[in-house]
């Protein structure tokens, strides 16, 4: 049974250079997990200031070259009702660790949301306290995303050095017991990182069981430490997404737009090896350029509309459906939940 793969197992197909027997292993356990349903979850990136300093990202608060934007309140409700009027049934509200931004008003947001708008929502807003998450789910928050990043803890802390993995982890299990669906996720090919280390984020997420796996390559930016640093490889991305598919059977697995950046097919390559998700920008165009995570991210010249007939074509094109109803989590306590 492919979710009982041992570590050495996991390890030497990420060695393996062919990885077409996987591929298609993968495609057909999503196939048999998930069905043939693709749901879409649209972002709204709506600030790109942070307070931390991440060595791998843009958005890092030493990068003096980054023109910083915060949306409204009101601008970013407009921007949910714009995904609402797309068909988007669950929405993804996103920033930097922005402390312009205060739990409240984010908690009101929510609120109003939810009320008049009655979309699914997940927040992303970085490692807050159990109080500030508690109140942002009492608030209607459905789903909060935080990756590991890493599940080596030097490598964490030398490139997230204003936290630790412990501590993130902590926030994981917070947002777990706090009854949220969580996504979580890792990058791959951050410099330093190891074949062993991916196994051990792969064996990490079937331990942990997440309703939701981000996987995506590392994209060095040219205004961070790391700009020197090689991109991660788009076969390994694959192979990640693939095994963590096997290893984890039914969770939510986005075909990221990290993914669609460092090849033009790389979000269709993703949905054929085990990938059931897809996150269409919802940014209102003007700001859409200077949440600069990495450089050359898809999706900048273009507006909400436009992501959203691409990704109906794509999905057309790969012979899948578009997902029906919320596109809650699969896995069986929160089905209970409803
Ligand atoms: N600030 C929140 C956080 O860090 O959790 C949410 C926003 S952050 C920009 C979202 C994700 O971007 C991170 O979890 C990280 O995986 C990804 N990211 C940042 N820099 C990246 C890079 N250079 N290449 C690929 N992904 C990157
Ligand atoms: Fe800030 Fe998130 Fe970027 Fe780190 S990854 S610098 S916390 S936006
Ligand atoms: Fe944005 Fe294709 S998804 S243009």
């Amino acid at each position: 049974m492919y979710q009982n793969l041992t570590k050495d197992e996991i390890l030497s197909k990420l060695r393996d250079p062919d990885s077409s027997d996987l591929f298609a292993e993968a495609d057909r356990v999503r196939k048999q997990y998930c069905g043939d349903e693709v749901h879409l979850r649209a972002i709204i990136e709506f600030s790109n200031y942070c307070k931390r300093d991440c060595l791998y990202c843009g958005l890092r608060k030493s990068n003096g070259k980054l023109t910083r934007y915060r949306m409204t309140v009101d601008e970013i409700f407009c921007a949910a009702r714009n995904a609402q009027s797309l068909g988007y049934q669950t929405i993804v509200l996103q920033s930097g660790e922005d402390d312009g931004f205060s739990t409240d008003e984010l908690c009101g947001l929510v609120r109003k949301i939810k009320k008049e708008l009655d979309l699914a929502i997940t927040l992303s807003v970085g490692e807050k306290t159990y109080e500030e998450y508690r109140a942002m789910k009492e608030a209607g928050a459905d789903r909060y995303l935080l990756k590991i990043e890493t599940t080596n803890p030097e490598l964490f802390k030398k490139l997230k050095p204003d936290s630790d993995l412990e501590k993130r982890s902590q926030c994981l299990e917070n947002l777990k017991n706090l009854g949220f669906q969580v996504g979580s996720g890792v990058m791959v090919g951050l410099p330093g990182q190891t074949l062993e280390d991916l196994t051990d984020d792969i064996c990490f997420f079937r331990e942990s069981d997440f309703d939701m796996i981000g996987i995506g390559p590392f994209i060095p930016h040219p205004e961070t430490p790391l700009n020197q640093a090689k991109k991660g490889e788009l076969n390994l991305v694959l192979k990640v997404v693939a095994l963590t598919r096997l290893a984890t059977l039914n969770a939510h697995l986005p075909a990221t737009t990290a993914i669609g950046t460092i090849d033009p097919a790389g979000r269709q390559k993703a949905l054929m090896c085990g990938a059931n998700i897809m996150m269409p920008n919802a940014t209102p165009k003007q700001y859409r350029r200077f949440y600069e995570i990495y450089p050359n991210k898809i999706c900048i010249t273009e507006n909400p509309n436009d992501c959203n007939s691409c990704i109906q074509n794509m999905l057309r094109s790969l012979g899948r459906k578009l997902g029906a109803g919320y596109g809650h989590s699969l896995k069986r306590s929160m089905v209970k939940k409803g």
